[in-house]
């Protein structure tokens, strides 16, 4: 068992790296592509990784992991099914908050946005990359649903590995698709020494990105 002193005794020092007025970015989406650029110099497991927060009409807060697949004009891409809990939270109350953590670089973004639905040209070039296994899979599941079991999993996509046999391209099943999220608000945090972090806020305003450094 796991005992609560075990937990209060994790601690670390971060000693890493400085993110100071002088060499953060004035846009922060060219911070952001620095800082996953260095996530993916460094090997990190993926880097592309982001928490998605979503809530629903009640304000109840839900958070999963999804995969950052473009970043297109200023707006961060992900891709997912359409009837999701996520997907119902996002139509209810159309505002996310997305999270990076690569903890090896002792480095966390905030993101705050509106998503918009991404339209199905975007969709279908993004599903035409994906492996064909990952294709199937896309059809076979019902994303959020309940199942009776594994089995009506793995049959549900034996039957549209069948149906599909002789389709050199497999469509975009209806029910997935992705999301650009616009974000006007961007917080970059690098862990520094005695927990005095270096913590940075934008907003954006009509005149610009502001920015401002945060007590951490
Ligand atoms: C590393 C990792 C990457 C994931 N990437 C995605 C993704 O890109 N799209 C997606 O729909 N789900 C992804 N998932 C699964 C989601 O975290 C989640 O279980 C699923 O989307 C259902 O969430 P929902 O019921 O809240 O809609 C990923 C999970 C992990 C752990």
């Amino acid at each position: 068992m796991l005992s609560a002193d075990q937990l209060a005794a994790l601690r670390r020092d971060y000693r890493n790296a400085v993110l100071d007025e002088r060499s953060i970015a004035d846009n922060p989406l060219d911070q952001l592509e620095r800082w996953l650029g260095d996530a993916i110099a460094a090997n990190l497991p993926e880097p592309n990784a982001m928490v998605l927060a979503t809530a629903d009409d009640h304000g109840a807060p839900s958070a999963r992991v999804v995969l950052l697949k473009g970043i297109v004009e200023g707006e961060l891409h992900f891709y997912t099914n359409l009837e999701s809990r996520k997907a119902r939270e996002i139509a209810l109350n159309p505002q996310v908050a997305l999270l990076f953590y690569w903890a090896e670089l002792e480095r966390q973004v905030r993101i705050e946005g509106r998503p918009r639905v991404l339209d199905r040209d975007t969709v279908a070039a993004y599903f035409a990359t994906r492996p064909r296994a990952a294709q199937l899979g896309a059809w076979a599941s019902r994303q959020s649903t309940p199942l009776e079991s594994r089995t009506q999993l793995e049959e549900a996509f034996e039957r549209y590995a069948t149906q599909f046999e002789n389709s050199d391209a497999i469509p975009v099943p209806p029910w997935w698709g992705g999301y650009a999220v616009r974000p006007h608000a961007f917080e970059f945090w690098q862990g520094r020494e005695n927990r005095l972090h270096d913590r940075f806020r934008y907003e954006r305003t009509t005149a610009g990105w502001q920015r401002q450094r945060l007590s951490p």
